[in-house]
């Protein structure tokens, strides 16, 4: 599949709840309203749908949320996907979890044929980490990335930058990763759906400050590692990890775009920052037996597919860039 600006779109993002067990601040707000079960594609559907972007191409699959290891029964669909990669039809399937049902889920993640995960942990300290999920508690996450260390699975901690909450966790961060032999990447906020009280402007902190200030820390490398994702890497000699860094906002990297998304109600979105979705849960259930116009909804899709987003995060201009949350395609 190749979109209107010559890109080639082989990557896809599941989202398959909307649901969390968490509530971080940057991501929802504090009462947020799910959807009801009624409008969640079952897992057989999402599983049809994951069939037809594999069918045109898509080599790439990440399961996110809200949290994608609450959703009851998720293993089923993770097995048949895993057979996939098994069967060399499909490149890479990976999650992005915040970590919480990981000491459950490791083994059959790893047996299923999940090579590595990413996990979203903005702090090690415990406190910090309460007041930002809002309740959760950090020991859990630990042991949840532990259990995927064991089970063999690669790990890489995502940690959205926010100014004064964070930051100065930034080096007990990297050194901790650099121990266990995980990848850590920073993120800068994007602003997506709205917090209540809570301001982005004051959350914001651009990566360019960080990486100005870890610097004068730590010897950091340019490296041209990638994995498909919008990470630019360096390596960090002290520790020998790779350090990522995610930034929409100081430096946009939407011409090598190469992924849509996916909600857990059937709507794809084609750009992360933009309102335009196709719906093809409508597609999907006005046409069970038959696959040719399922496919045909996805290609028209990409072909609406936006050149990018258009992110900025300024105090006069408060309103989220779009309206819904992050935890609608979890990122
Ligand atoms: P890797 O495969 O490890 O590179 O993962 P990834 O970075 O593609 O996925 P992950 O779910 O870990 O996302 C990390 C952050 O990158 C999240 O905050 C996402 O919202 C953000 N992100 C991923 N893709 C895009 C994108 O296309 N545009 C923007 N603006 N942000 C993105
Ligand atoms: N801006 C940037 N990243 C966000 N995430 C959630 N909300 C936001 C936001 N507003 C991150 C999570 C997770 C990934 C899927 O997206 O921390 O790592
Ligand atoms: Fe849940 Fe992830 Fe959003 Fe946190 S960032 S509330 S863990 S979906």
């Amino acid at each position: 599949m190749i979109d209107p600006f010559g890109r080639f779109i082989s990557y896809l993002r599941v989202s398959v709840t909307d649901r969390c067990d968490l509530r971080c601040v940057y991501c929802m707000a504090e009462d947020m309203n799910f959807l009801p079960k009624s409008e969640v594609l079952s897992l057989e559907e999402l599983e049809r749908l994951c069939n037809a972007f594999i069918r045109l191409g898509v080599k790439k699959l990440r399961l996110t949320g809200g949290e994608p290891l609450v959703r009851r029964g998720i293993m089923n669909l993770i097995g048949s996907l895993g057979e996939q990669v098994k069967a060399g039809t499909l490149e890479e399937l990976t999650l992005t979890t915040n970590g919480t049902q990981l000491s459950k889920y490791a083994g059959d993640l790893a047996r299923a044929g999940v090579k590595r995960i990413n996990v979203s942990m903005d702090t090690l300290d415990p406190d910090t980490f309460t007041r930002l999920t809002r309740w959760g508690r950090i020991e859990k996450v630990l042991d949840g990335i532990m259990a995927a260390k064991d089970a063999g699975l690669a790990v890489k901690i995502n940690a959205v930058a926010l100014k004064g909450i964070n930051n100065h966790h930034f080096d007990d961060m990297i050194a901790w990763c650099g121990q266990h032999g995980f990848d850590l990447t920073f993120i800068e906020v994007m602003p997506m759906g709205d917090l209540g009280e809570l301001s982005r402007a004051d959350q914001y902190l651009p990566l360019s400050e960080v990486r100005r200030d870890l610097s004068q820390r730590w010897t950091l490398t340019e490296t041209d590692y990638r994995t498909g994702g919008p990470a630019r890497y360096v390596r960090i000699e002290e520790t020998g990890s790779r350090l990522g860094f995610i930034t929409p906002l100081t430096h946009n990297f939407c011409e090598s775009c190469n992924r849509v998304r996916l909600t857990c109600t059937g709507q794809l979105y084609m750009c992360l920052g933009q309102d335009d979705d196709a719906d093809l849960r409508s597609v999907l259930r006005a046409n069970e037996g038959n696959d040719d116009a399922l496919d045909a909804a996805i290609r028209a899709a990409i072909a609406r597919k936006p050149k990018g987003h258009d992110f900025i995060i300024d105090r006069a201009r408060p309103a989220a860039a779009v309206e819904r949350h992050m935890s609608v395609t979890g990122g």
